[in-house]
């Protein structure tokens, strides 16, 4: 018999929580973010890699009493830049600024590059009972060298066009993303090991 199970989710980025509701419609597994259960305690994020950034995302939550934490870090690596922004990638432009001023340095970075592969990846920490598993996805692409005026998506999708595709993700259905992101990836295989171990 399988029974509805919630977890916490350690992000307070609101695209996420969104990204991931559609990711796992319709499964048996839900999530609650941490503004669902008030949570307000910055967690700094000071990990060299996106494993150790979501380890101390997820162990900062588990550490305060909950018994089923998942976290995801989450970045875009440019072959050209030696892998930047990376994990800086929600503060390439600095502490701060906005996901307007990390496409235009992302943009000045690459002025003149015409080797513009990249890549999204994700990271998943899930910590139930004090075990420790991480999930991994990646999207490969591209980076295009004016800002799309797509709405879709979040912080790089205007400039990262997935491969297979001619269009960035914030000018893609949304459904695209959902499927076949560096999340969905991700998600999809924890969905996987969950049902596995849990359901
Ligand atoms: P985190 O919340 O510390 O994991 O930082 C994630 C950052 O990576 C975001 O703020 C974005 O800058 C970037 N990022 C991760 N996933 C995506 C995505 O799906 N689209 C666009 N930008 C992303």
């Amino acid at each position: 018999m399988t029974t509805h199970q919630t977890l916490i989710f350690a992000t307070g980025n609101a695209h996420k929580v969104h990204e991931v509701g559609l990711i796992l419609g319709g499964s048996n597994l839900s999530l609650k973010s941490l503004k669902d259960i008030n949570w307000t305690t910055e967690i700094i994020e000071d990990g060299d890699t996106f494993h150790a950034n979501a380890l101390i995302k997820a162990k900062a939550i588990y550490d305060e009493g909950h018994r089923m934490v998942i976290s995801e870090d989450s970045g875009i690596a440019v072959d050209a830049l030696q892998g930047a922004p990376g994990i800086y990638s929600a503060r390439y432009a600095g502490v701060g600024k906005q996901a307007v001023d990390n496409n235009a340095l992302l943009l000045q970075n690459l002025d003149g590059i015409t080797e513009r592969t990249a890549r999204y990846i994700a990271v998943i920490c899930c910590i139930v009972d004090g075990e420790v598993n991480f999930f991994e996805g990646r999207w490969e692409g591209h980076i295009v060298d004016t800002l799309s005026a797509g709405q879709g998506g979040f912080g790089y999708d205007p400039l990262f066009i997935p491969e297979g595709y001619t269009k960035t993700v914030a000018d893609l259905p949304p459904s695209v993303k959902s499927e076949h992101s560096h999340r969905a990836k991700a998600f999809t295989a924890f969905k996987a090991y969950w049902k596995e171990r849990y359901q």
